[in-house]
């Protein structure tokens, strides 16, 4: 029997850093707003766009997997900011990786998009249809935002973060899964008049925006995490108790901690990075999850869970057992991928251009 253990991970945070006091000259909002109603302290703008954060974020990845590029059969971007539609972002990772040849693919589900995406990369080794693969959340959410409007700007942040999946006999890397879409409530979380629903000659649209019903959301996210980590455990035949880590997604961490009380797990099970990037989409669970090997936090043999929703309303929870390696095998620098301007400097045409 294969497995797919998850043999390298990486993350590339944009250096440049928006803090709330940031927003709060630029909106009519304020840091004691953001902080209590989400837990965000600041966020990351990026410079450069998702294909390049997923590269970088891929490179760590495969240095700490101490393998090449060339080894890789899969690529898979979990995305809802493509660099272009037509051809994907993932081909564009794989020619910055300097390779060629593996199956190369986005994946669209938003905020579950990397949790979706592990499931499917896992699916493929476990057939015998790829060998290693990498799996990528990347978003530049500050592309779609529209910077005059309190009620999103405040939520998202740039980011992406990467696996690196290896087929191997030891029954490790992403077990159980239970995942799903609830289509009858997605039009509560929406980027309209983007794709072929917009009207491209009579009235062109002229400005994109997130368009959300944040409580409504919540009461699902809170729902749909909580149910499909339950129906995981069943799977799994596991106990709460057996839980060594809870990896969710970053959107609020009001939401994260009603999860962690439905779970009845302690603040030290529970990874929460949102204060320092807010909601990067399908990147939060990949960043969390390195961040977490990273920290110490996750240990040979762990049991972890992840959950997950987003725009659909897709929804998700797995179970990973975490395998040998918690120790990079190679580290790479970042380095050359530093900015010269601040946040605000940089989002100054998007800020001018959403008030107009
Ligand atoms: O990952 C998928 C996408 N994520 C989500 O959709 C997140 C899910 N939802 C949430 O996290 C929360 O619902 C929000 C953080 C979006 C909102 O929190 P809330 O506690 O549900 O606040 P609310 O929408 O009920 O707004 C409360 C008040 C309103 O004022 P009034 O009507 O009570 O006077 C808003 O106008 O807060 C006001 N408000 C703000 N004030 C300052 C809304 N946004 C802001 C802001 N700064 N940025």
């Amino acid at each position: 029997m294969q497995y797919a253990d998850i043999i390298g991970w990486g993350k590339y945070t944009p250096p440049a850093i928006l803090t709330n006091d940031d927003l709060a000259s630029i909106i009519d909002t304020s840091d004691e707003w953001i902080t209590s109603r989400t837990g965000i302290k600041e966020r990351r703008i990026s410079h450069i766009n998702t294909a390049e954060m997923a590269t970088l974020a891929a490179k760590q990845a495969l240095a700490s997997a101490g393998i090449e590029a060339d080894e890789i059969d899969l690529i898979i971007v979990a995305t809802c900011c493509p660099d272009t539609l037509v051809p994907n972002t993932a081909s564009r990772v794989q020619q910055l990786l300097g390779s060629n040849g593996a199956v190369c693919f986005d994946l669209s589900a938003a905020c579950t998009g990397f949790l979706y995406a592990l499931q499917n990369a896992t699916a493929q080794i476990r057939i015998g249809a790829a060998k290693k693969a990498l799996v990528i959340g990347a978003e530049r959410m500050s592309w779609y935002l529209n910077w005059n409007n309190r009620d999103t700007a405040v939520l998202f942040g740039d980011g992406a973060g990467a696996v690196v999946l290896e087929a191997t006999e030891q029954k490790c890397g992403l077990l159980n899964a239970e995942m799903g879409c609830n289509s009858n409530s997605r039009d509560i979380l929406k980027i309209a008049d983007f794709g072929t629903d917009m009207d491209r000659f009579e009235n062109p649209p002229t400005a994109l925006q997130i368009d959300f019903a944040g409580p409504e959301i919540f009461k699902h996210a809170v729902r749909g995490m909580g149910k499909a980590a339950e129906t995981v455990l069943a799977q799994a035949q596991l106990e709460i108790t057996d839980i060594d880590l809870l990896v969710p997604h970053q959107a609020n961490v009001r939401i994260i901690e009603t999860l962690q009380k439905q779970l009845k797990l302690k603040d030290e099970q529970v990874m929460v990075n949102i204060h320092r990037y807010g909601n990067t989409s399908a990147a939060t669970v990949a960043i969390a999850l390195c961040e977490a090997v990273e920290q110490g936090k996750i240990k040979p043999g762990n049991n972890i869970m992840s959950a997950a929703f987003g725009a659909g309303l897709t929804w998700a929870a797995a179970y990973i057992k975490w395998g040998n390696r918690v120790t990079p095998i190679n580290e790479y620098s970042q380095q050359e991928q530093q900015c010269s301007q601040t946040a605000k400097q940089l989002l100054a045409v998007a800020i001018n251009g959403c008030k107009s």
